[in-house]
């Protein structure tokens, strides 16, 4: 069974968030499975992986943007590195950037990418058993094959569309239909919501069928999804919320090569406290305090705006008692507050940016995550956290109520219901209780590197959903 995964993201060619780390996960453990062959198609970037790996041209054509005529070059990696065959297309002023997103034009980015890869299949007879298409990026590909004659020979191929983040749909106004390949007139519907062209919602109507992320992100959208609420009920029936596994290759304490001190179940009360010490050395914090940490977009579904709040109050109502580092970026007037606190508190470290070893290196080092999200489709953090050793604070949304249980009911970190301030220090306060009771938060360190996240069970699910 042939499958091409279509992303924008894939680690570690180019990561933005989370769906990196599902498309470079995914497709490796799919390939484990007999018959099956998973591939990764994504954009070319300007990156140090596409940079240091070798690619060979493996098509040149062109697609028509209205009357723009775009060079299509798909590279192919030389070299099966990654636990799958990757290609990238390239497309000159438009697939061939620093990063995937935040250009003015990514509207008629993403369309040429889903034009490219289907010109290509098409022009070679490729004719894959499944598209697993991946967000609204790719979201008009079921669209297209079904309906543009130009792509008449992918006519009734398989298409698997997965939706990890429904917060951003890739609402275009009816004026940009001419730059859509020709397609069906009458069929015009399935690509309006609401007097727009809506990708997401286009993708809902025309997949074989259609997953989130997890299940309870899955029933959260029949009540909440950004005007999508009716679709999803009337489109139910091909809906399915298959959890996110996570790549236990590259998140593993053992053997992970961005820890400043390996460890495993054995040693992890000694040693994740030598890689707490070596961090705090580094932000000048009080490796004897426990320490609380944040990784994240600084976006408004992250529940990050409600940070500078959580910080300045947990620090004066615990007198003190606590550190937080919090690591990311994204609104800049976010970023300034969290700067000028930065600059008040000693409790406090701040890293603005994008820094994958660190990451780790906060994973391995923090008592406790924060994740106070009010949107969250999956959410990788809190597993990572607890293969880390590293309690998970989280709201009670979307994936996190899948994967974080309270500890008052045996579960594996803190739950509070509502993303708001008062919620999160009442749940920090909750921690810093369980962080006294020493021999308990040593066994729940223990039971959550023990969790089973692996990518196995999941990888079976999509597979049932492929043979529908
Ligand atoms: P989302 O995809 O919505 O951002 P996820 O929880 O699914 O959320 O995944 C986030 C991923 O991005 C994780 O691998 C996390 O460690 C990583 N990440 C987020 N922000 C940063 C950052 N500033 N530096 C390094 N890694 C980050
Ligand atoms: C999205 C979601 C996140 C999820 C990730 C991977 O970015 O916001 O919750 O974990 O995709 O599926």
């Amino acid at each position: 069974m042939k499958i091409y995964h279509l992303s924008t993201e894939c680690y570690p060619v180019a990561k933005v968030g989370g769906l990196a780390d599902v498309v470079g996960a995914l497709p490796k453990y799919q390939n484990k499975i007999k018959d099956i062959d998973a591939k990764v198609v994504m954009p070319w970037y300007n990156k140090h992986y596409v940079q240091e790996h070798d690619f060979e041209i493996v098509f040149d054509g062109f697609i028509h943007q209205a009357d723009r005529l775009l060079q299509v070059l798909i590279l192919k990696e030389k070299k099966i590195t990654l636990g799958f065959e990757l290609y990238l297309v390239k497309i000159p002023g438009l697939l061939d950037r620093d990063n995937p997103y935040g250009y003015q034009d990514e509207s008629f980015q993403f369309l040429a990418f889903q034009q490219g890869i289907l010109h290509w299949m098409t022009a070679m007879k490729i004719r894959p058993d499944v598209l697993h298409c991946h967000d609204y990026h790719t979201g008009l590909v079921p669209f297209m094959i079904d309906n543009c004659p130009e792509f008449g020979f992918l006519k009734g191929v398989k298409t698997i569309a997965t939706i990890h983040n429904g917060e951003y749909q890739g609402i275009m106004s009816w004026s940009m239909v001419n730059y859509l390949p020709a397609f069906e007139h009458h069929k015009w519907g399935l690509l309006d919501w609401n007097g727009n062209i809506n990708p997401l919602a286009c993708m809902i109507k025309c997949a074989t069928a259609f997953s989130t992320v997890s299940e309870g992100y899955l029933e959260e959208l029949f009540v909440s999804f950004r005007g999508l609420e009716s679709l999803v009920r009337d489109e139910f029936s091909k809906a399915y919320g298959i959890i996110n596994g996570i790549d236990n290759e590259v998140w593993n304490p053992e053997t992970d090569s961005m820890l400043d001190f390996n460890y495993s179940i054995k040693d992890v009360h000694s040693i994740k406290a030598k890689n707490k010490a070596q961090l705090c050395k580094e932000y000048n914090l009080d490796p004897k305090l426990p320490l609380f940490a944040f990784i994240g977009r600084f976006a408004i579904e992250k529940g990050a705006d409600l940070l500078p709040d959580v910080v300045w109050r947990s620090i004066k109502q615990s007198y003190g008692r606590l550190n937080i580092i919090v690591l990311g970026s994204g609104n800049t007037y976010l970023e300034e507050k969290l700067k000028e606190l930065d600059t008040v508190y000693s409790n406090f470290a701040l890293d603005i940016g994008y820094k994958e070893h660190l990451s780790h290196q906060i994973y391995a080092s923090a008592d406790f995550l924060l994740m106070p999200s009010r949107v969250e489709p999956c959410g990788l953090n809190q597993m990572y956290a607890m293969r880390y050793g590293t309690v998970p604070v989280v709201s009670y949304t979307g994936g996190l109520k899948d994967t974080v249980k309270d500890v008052s009911t045996g579960g594996s970190g803190i739950n509070f219901t509502y993303p708001g301030v008062q919620d999160v220090i009442h749940a920090i306060t909750r921690a810093l209780g369980l962080y006294q009771q020493e021999q308990t938060m040593k066994d729940l360190i223990i039971s959550n590197m023990k969790f089973d996240f692996a990518w196995e069970k999941s990888a079976q699910k999509y597979l049932t959903l492929y043979k529908m």
